[in-house]
């Protein structure tokens, strides 16, 4: 037998569509448990709001002969978890939660670390570490959002390649910084 061409008939769809307006984007036919999306979401917030931080702080710091180039880097990097922080805060509004931003609490939430270290050296390496951190937990997001949530799941996965940029960007910072 044939596989139906559409999934739900129109009228189902424009029934359903009428229900529960309040919920905005998110319809009957969204298939993930929305409560830990959130959660999960937020805790990627607090993850790159840390990571933001981090970085803001090694590119005022930076100092040494590369320090120019690497603080530009740092900076560079900065921006872009702001970005991804502002998509994952837009997402979670989306889907009728509400991003955290309390302070008190970032560090606990967060699943990378806020670092100083102690020269450029040290900071690139503990970068690097932040952002291995950063592709395994959402890598592991991705998974167990699977097929129930297409939005999410396609918003982290161009989040995840980017942390995968920016773990190979510290590799290569390392290896400039430190020559066999
Ligand atoms: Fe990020
Ligand atoms: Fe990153």
């Amino acid at each position: 037998m044939p596989d139906k061409p559409f999934l739900t008939d129109i009228k189902t769809l424009r029934e359903r569509a009428r229900q529960h307006m309040e919920q905005g984007a998110v319809t009957p036919a969204y298939k993930a448990d929305r409560e830990t999306v959130c959660k999960l979401l937020n805790e990627a917030l607090a993850t790159e709001i840390v990571c933001i931080l981090r970085y803001k702080r090694h590119y005022f710091m930076a100092e040494g002969i590369h320090a120019k180039s690497v603080a530009a880097e740092f900076l560079e990097h900065a921006n872009e978890e702001q970005v991804h922080a502002d998509r994952i805060a837009q997402r979670i509004v989306q889907l009728g939660g509400a991003p955290d931003l309390a302070p008190d609490t970032l560090t606990t939430r967060s699943h990378a670390e806020y670092k100083e270290g102690e020269d450029l050296l040290d900071m690139i390496k503990e970068n690097l570490i932040a952002e291995r951190i950063a592709i395994d937990s959402y890598a592991d997001m991705i998974r167990y959002i699977g097929e129930k949530d297409p939005t999410t799941r396609r918003l982290l996965e161009e989040v995840l390649g980017q942390e995968e940029e920016h773990a190979d960007d510290m590799k290569t910072l390392l290896e400039v910084m430190s020559p066999k």
